[in-house]
């Protein structure tokens, strides 16, 4: 591979680095291309633009491969838990024993919400999305805990990422419980991150919740499936945001509103809102292949494509089995489960979606085991949250760390030429 690109403009040619990462994906730097040439790039949705470089995760999008620290996915699926998961993602290795335990531990320290918090949720009506709660909420963190991180400080920055950890997965179980009219719950530091998710959405005071450990393996598996994945949308947002070096919660609020839509996390609720309405519509899948495959139809099928992944995602692969698994151990038979099966049979046999590339993704089956899991549909996105954070912190901790520049994209100017003011009775 050459070490310079050439670029030629107006008969000039300039040179710039080639760079390779370490699985040799190519890279032009182009940091000096406005100061040599005058002019810049444009890439709506930055498909070509890499934002950074980075030691976290790595996506072959053709191949279909996902690696957090250089593991592969689908050994960490089946032989790691979430929070040593975590551990990895944020600090960089698998941690010992010893570690894990410490980190379960220092997390503890910080999984009690300040009272005055829940002031801010009685302010919301019951109807509000808990994203957009959440989103609010984890802001608000900020007001409770105002001092900024002095990430230089490892000691400052672990004890951030313990707080974060702590507070955020009770704040997303808060909205849930909000919109129900339940008690907020309180985390118990006795039992597990998983197992205290469940309780702290479903515990009434009215009796003892029951954990059942293969709802408990489903959803800590499902996390760690969500725990990063490279710079997409919601994480290119909290690095967006925290190069201002605007601090941790005010990042990760930012990233909650990104994940938010429909066309990112989003994806989740929208693949059982639009399973729900083939049920109703007949069961059809075949007319609703035909709607996303008009241009003039805006439908999409929800859970399919990928900015990336031009072949399965491989999450989806994983969560396709244990949604099969899930569901038996459960003993729940959803005439859903069958509709997404034959929507994706259909689809991978289309022309429109194999000339495309166009496959299930991460969102595509796991609303289906959420679903059997108890979780209400407008929660599934909160679940994407919870799972993401780890990858949400790390980014952050490596932009910081890194002293990466603030960002600020440049444009082209497409608008109106200088003109000359013109006064109100002219107009
Ligand atoms: C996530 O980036 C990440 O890593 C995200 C994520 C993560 O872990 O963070 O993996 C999580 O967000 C997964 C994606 C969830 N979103 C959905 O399932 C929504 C449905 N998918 C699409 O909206 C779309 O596929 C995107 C947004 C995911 C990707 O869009 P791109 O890369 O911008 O692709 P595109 O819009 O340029 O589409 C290319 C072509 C177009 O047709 P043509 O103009 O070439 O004729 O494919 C078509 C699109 O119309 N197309 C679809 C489609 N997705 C793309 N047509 C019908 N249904 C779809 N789902």
């Amino acid at each position: 591979m050459s070490k310079t690109a050439i670029l030629e403009i107006d008969g000039n040619k300039y040179e710039f680095p080639v760079i390779v990462g370490s699985e040799n994906e190519v890279a032009i730097d182009i940091e000096k291309l406005r100061a040599a040439t005058g002019a810049i790039t444009l890439d709506p949705g930055y498909k070509n633009s890499g934002s950074c470089q980075s030691e976290i995760t790595f996506l072959d999008g053709e191949e279909g491969i996902l690696r957090y620290r250089g593991y592969a996915i689908e050994d960490l699926a089946e032989k790691a838990n979430f929070l040593e998961v975590s551990y990895l993602v944020i600090f960089g290795e698998l941690p010992t024993a010893a570690q894990l335990a410490q980190f379960e531990k220092d997390i503890h320290k910080y999984t009690l919400v300040n009272e005055e918090m829940k002031n801010i949720i009685d302010g919301f009506p019951k109807t509000a999305h808990p994203m957009g709660v959440l989103s609010s909420l984890t802001s608000a963190l900020t007001a409770f805990n105002p001092k900024v991180v002095n990430v230089e400080n490892e000691k400052e920055m672990y004890e951030a990422v313990c707080k974060t950890m702590g507070k955020f997965l009770v704040l997303a179980t808060w909205t849930y419980r909000k919109s129900s009219g339940f008690p907020l719950n309180y985390y118990d530091n006795t039992k597990g991150y998983v197992e205290n998710f469940m309780r702290l959405m479903f515990e009434l005071p009215t009796g003892p919740y029951k954990i059942n450990p293969v709802v408990v393996n489903a959803l800590d598996k499902l996390f760690i499936l969500h725990a990063d994945h490279e710079q997409n949308c919601s994480t290119s947002t909290v690095r967006m945001v925290g190069s201002s070096h605007a601090g941790l919660f005010a990042s990760i609020s930012a990233g909650v509103s990104a994940l938010w839509g429909p066309l990112h996390g989003g994806a989740n609720q929208a693949v059982l809102e639009m399973l729900e309405e083939i049920q109703k519509d007949g069961g059809d899948a075949d007319k609703f292949l035909a709607k996303a495959k008009d241009k003039n139809d805006p439908f999409r099928l929800m859970g399919f494509g990928h900015r990336v992944y031009k072949n399965f995602d491989p999450r989806a692969k994983i969560i396709k089995k244990a949604a099969d698994e899930v569901l038996a151990e459960l003993g729940v038979n959803d005439p859903i489960l069958n509709i997404a099966k034959k929507l994706e049979e259909s689809a991978l046999q289309d022309e429109y979606f194999k000339s495309r590339n166009l496959y299930p993704n991460v969102d595509f089956y796991s609303g289906i085991i959420y679903r059997a899991l108890g979780i209400p549909t407008d929660m599934f996105t909160v679940l994407f949250a919870i799972g993401r954070l780890p990858g949400w912190i790390a980014q952050w901790k490596e932009m910081r760390v890194n002293k990466e520049p603030i960002g600020r994209p440049r444009q082209v100017y497409v608008g109106a030429p200088l003109r000359p003011f013109k006064p109100m009775n002219e107009r």
